[in-house]
């Protein structure tokens, strides 16, 4: 891959908490995320992957502990902040796509950037994930699988640094779940794309993923290279994860 100044690190996470209420759903997370790698985060049900991921995207401020973004706290509320936080997009399991054509879709966040050429460069990031066909399609006339392409192309349109990722294929078919990995890879050898992955598909995470991290309970208890976490984890609870025993 080319040299975007990758392996440095873009988020810090130091002791990051996130409670409702009594109950907390992230715990003490404490990571670097590099410039340029994957991390794919697995884990059972309820373990706190999206909320790591909200707070990843700045849509929630943690309850304790710190979160840097290229060095500095970013503030989920301040305007000043904005730029910033439109770096990060996250494709989510169920794509809330509006009521308009395809192409409409992708170009919308575009727009909202004031960025020109927006219908070209719609139609350019739904050749990426082959549906240009389809551009002027009504997006409610689309299968699960091509919509949630849609979702990707106008998440990979607006060019983040980092692309967080929520389950994007649960229940897709084999070919569109492979369309969007390939997507995704080429974005990462193109522009260095900075990506965290949710899945429950430990294949899938082997694919994609550098780095694989498990969380149990709100807390992250193995994070290595991939190999190595499905080869030789250091946590006998990743052991017992990989294997499919069941742990919460
Ligand atoms: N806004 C909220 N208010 C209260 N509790 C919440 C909120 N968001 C998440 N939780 C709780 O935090 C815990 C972690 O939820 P989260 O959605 O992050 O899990 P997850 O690992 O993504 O699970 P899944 O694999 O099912 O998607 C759960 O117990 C959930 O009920
Ligand atoms: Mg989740």
């Amino acid at each position: 891959m080319a040299d975007f100044g990758m392996g440095a690190a873009l988020f810090q996470l130091e002791s990051v908490t996130r409670c409702y209420g009594a109950r907390c759903a992230v715990s003490g997370v404490t990571f670097d995320l590099r410039r340029g790698e994957t991390l794919a985060l697995v884990g059972p049900s309820g373990a706190g992957k999206s909320t790591l991921l909200r707070l990843l995207n700045f849509l929630e401020a943690p309850s304790s502990g710190v979160l840097h973004f290229e060095g500095r706290p970013i503030d989920p509320l301040a305007s000043s902040d904005l730029p910033t936080r439109r770096r990060v997009t996250t494709v989510f399991q169920r794509p809330a796509l509006l009521r308009q054509s395809a192409r409409e879709n992708v170009a919308y966040g575009l727009r909202l950037r004031g960025l020109d050429n927006a219908l070209a460069r719609a139609d350019a990031a739904l050749e990426r994930v082959g549906l240009l066909a389809r551009a002027g399609d009504a997006a409610h006339t689309l299968s699960g699988g091509e919509a949630q392409r849609v979702a990707l192309a106008r998440a990979l349109v607006i060019e983040p640094d980092v692309l967080l990722l929520d389950e994007p294929t649960a229940n897709l078919d084999p070919a569109n779940v492979r369309l969007i990995e390939a997507a995704t890879l080429a974005e990462r050898r193109a522009r260095g794309l900075t990506c965290v992955w949710v899945t429950h598909n430990l294949a899938q995470a082997r694919r994609v993923a550098d780095r694989v991290g498990l969380m149990l309970d709100g807390e992250l208890v193995e994070l290595a290279a991939a190999d190595h976490f499905f080869d030789a984890p250091t946590d006998p609870r990743a052991a017992a994860y990989v294997i499919g025993e069941r742990l919460a």
